[in-house]
């Protein structure tokens, strides 16, 4: 059933900055399609919530993946937000498997239902990119993240370029509260010697909530060609 608002398809619903998204859009009028491993069952209920498995590291679940979407004039909102660190460690240590698995997930896999959402007939289309400032800045141990990461934001650049009137961004949120932070946060020093400083902030409580993401991305959804291509969440959040 297609939301008052429009139809917003993401992936990665199952904790964190995913399932925030897909609950405040279904709460403010969107229709959701959550995409990923496991289903949050919260949702299940949700009449204009519905749910498509699959292990987006595999390229031919990827492929058989359908959109829910029939051709509507309302927005319809590709957000490729699932995603993996890969594993920490010195890069002399990250294997062929390890490599691979990050740059599926966190690139190919967003890259591939991208270029088949952008063959669809909606003429009022939209796509966001879970970023990272990890893109931006090198950090210590996180090899197969920060560059697939910068990869992303790249992607998005290239594709805003070759598609100047849809809306297409990579958001960067910052440390947010989710699982991804807590498996930061069990990283030996060895692996991430950076480790420390993700505790002592998580201990002192500075962390983003994943609903002030939630907020500022459906912001930017509901008020397109306010921002550029890449940007920061936090820029959102002040206004609201
Ligand atoms: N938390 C932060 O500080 C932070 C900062 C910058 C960017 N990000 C980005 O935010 C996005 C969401 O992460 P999060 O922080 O919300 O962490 P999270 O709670 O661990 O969410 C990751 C999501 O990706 C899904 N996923 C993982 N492997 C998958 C696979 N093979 N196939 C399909 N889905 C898969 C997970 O679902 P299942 O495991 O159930 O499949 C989960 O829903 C990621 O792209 C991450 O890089 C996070």
């Amino acid at each position: 059933m297609m939301g008052a608002k429009g139809q917003i398809i993401i992936t990665g619903v199952s904790s964190g900055i995913g399932l925030a998204i897909a609950k405040r859009a279904l709460e403010i009028g969107f229709s959701v399609q959550g995409i990923g491993r496991n289903e949050p069952k919260e949702l299940t209920s949700n009449p204009y919530w519905v749910f498509t498995t699959a292990d987006l590291s595999q390229e031919k679940e990827v492929e058989k993946i359908q959109f829910q979407s029939a051709a509507h004039p309302l927005p319809t909102v590709l957000i490729n937000n699932a995603g993996t660190l890969g594993r920490m460690g010195q890069a002399n240590t990250i294997d062929w498997n390890d490599t691979n698995e990050c740059m599926t997930l966190n690139v190919t896999a967003p890259m591939r239902l991208t270029a088949r959402f952008m063959s669809m007939l909606q003429k009022s289309k939209q796509v966001f990119f879970t970023g990272s400032g990890a893109a931006q800045y090198a950090i210590n141990g996180w090899s197969s993240y920060c560059a697939s990461k910068a990869a992303i934001h790249m992607y998005a650049e290239v594709l805003a370029q070759e598609n100047p009137t849809t809306p297409i961004h990579a958001f960067t949120p910052g440390k947010v509260d989710t699982p991804m932070q807590a498996q930061i946060r069990a990283a030996s020093a060895a692996d991430f010697p950076g480790v420390e400083h993700f505790r002592e902030e998580h201990a002192e409580g500075l962390l983003v909530k994943p609903e002030t993401v939630a907020e500022a991305v459906l912001h930017v959804i509901q008020n397109p060609g306010e921002q550029p291509v890449v940007f920061p969440t936090s820029q959102i959040s002040t206004v609201l």
